[in-house]
């Protein structure tokens, strides 16, 4: 029997300005996810972790992206699937997306490789929808892509790798779950063209400060105008964890995707040390428990590290 093992890593969407367009894959956390061909047709899920996720493959992520695999290429097989998962569900590090992706670039391997990188964000934006309602790539692209993704248009898919330098990440997931579905839905849904100016400036400035390796640049232009000022007040203490972080060195940085969890970049591990001890202490004051990672831009994506 075919077999394969994945680690699919952590993401952070939005990169503060860029609402579902931009993200970015990081080092760690990641999930563990082993695949097994089946010639029936028929998804089987285990969990191998401790948050009674849905074994149902129509209700769960993992499950509708191999589905939609096995009714596109209707070959009779099926899959069973393993998954460790280190990314808390509702952390805001893309823990769906992780599921989704590592679901779909494990078969591909099994299948031999027979789609695009492109038609596996496709595949596993169906596991996008089931979490969040909707269907978003800025935790998908840079899952399967690795480093940082801009992704330009989803109808028809258009995405961009962005070059980067080589950032540290630091994270703090404040352990409070917030449904991405729900994040979306306090949202406006219109928006002043005042704010769109600015966002769009910072759209812009982000991703030439990436190319460029510009950190000045890249720190300028982590502002967000329009979802931050909505989504932060689901998360306790956002406001001192940022200033302070940004005062402790961090370039800049906010919410990771839909939250709660709050990201910061840093130039060197030093400062972003720094910057962890800070949310540190913010969390234990507030007193909230919080997970940590101090990690650095993934440029892989998905990696394949056992397969038969
Ligand atoms: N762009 C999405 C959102 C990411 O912010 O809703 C969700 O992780």
């Amino acid at each position: 029997m075919k077999t394969v093992i994945v680690h699919s890593p952590g993401t952070v969407a939005n990169l503060v300005c860029g609402f579902d367009i931009l993200g970015l894959a990081l080092k760690e956390p990641y999930d563990i996810m082993k695949l097994r061909m089946l010639d029936t047709p028929e998804v089987i899920i285990r969990n191998r972790d401790e948050f009674n996720l849905p074994t149902e493959p129509h209700k769960n992520v993992a499950g509708v992206v191999l589905l939609s695999i096995m009714e596109k290429i209707n070959e009779g097989i099926g899959f069973e699937i393993e998954i460790k998962k280190h990314i808390k569900p509702g952390s805001g590090i893309g823990s769906s997306a992780a599921s989704a992706a590592g679901a779909a670039v494990a078969a591909n391997h099994l299948l031999g490789n027979i789609f695009s990188n492109d038609d596996l964000v496709q595949f596993a934006m169906n596991g996008e929808k089931l979490a969040s309602g909707v269907k978003h790539a800025d935790n998908i692209a840079p899952c399967i892509f690795g480093g940082v993704s801009l992704i330009r248009c989803i109808h028809p898919l258009d995405i961009v790798s962005i070059s980067s330098p080589e950032l540290f990440v630091t994270v703090v997931h404040p352990q409070i779950e917030v449904r991405t579905s729900d994040a979306r839905q306090i949202l406006r849904q219109q928006i002043l063209l005042k704010d769109a100016i600015r966002q769009w400036g910072n759209i812009a400035g982000l991703v030439t400060g990436f190319l460029k390796n510009d950190l000045d640049l890249i720190g300028r232009s982590l502002e967000d105008v329009i979802i931050e000022p909505v989504r932060s007040i689901l998360i306790p203490g956002f406001d001192e964890v940022k200033t302070k972080c940004k005062e402790a060195g961090a370039l800049g940085g906010g919410i990771s995707g839909s939250g709660p969890s709050v990201f910061m970049l840093s130039k060197d591990e030093a400062i972003a040390k720094a910057v962890e001890s800070v949310m540190k202490d913010v969390y234990t004051k507030i007193g909230i428990d919080f997970n940590t990672y101090v990690t650095t831009i993934n440029k892989k994506g998905v990696e394949v590290v056992k397969g038969e």
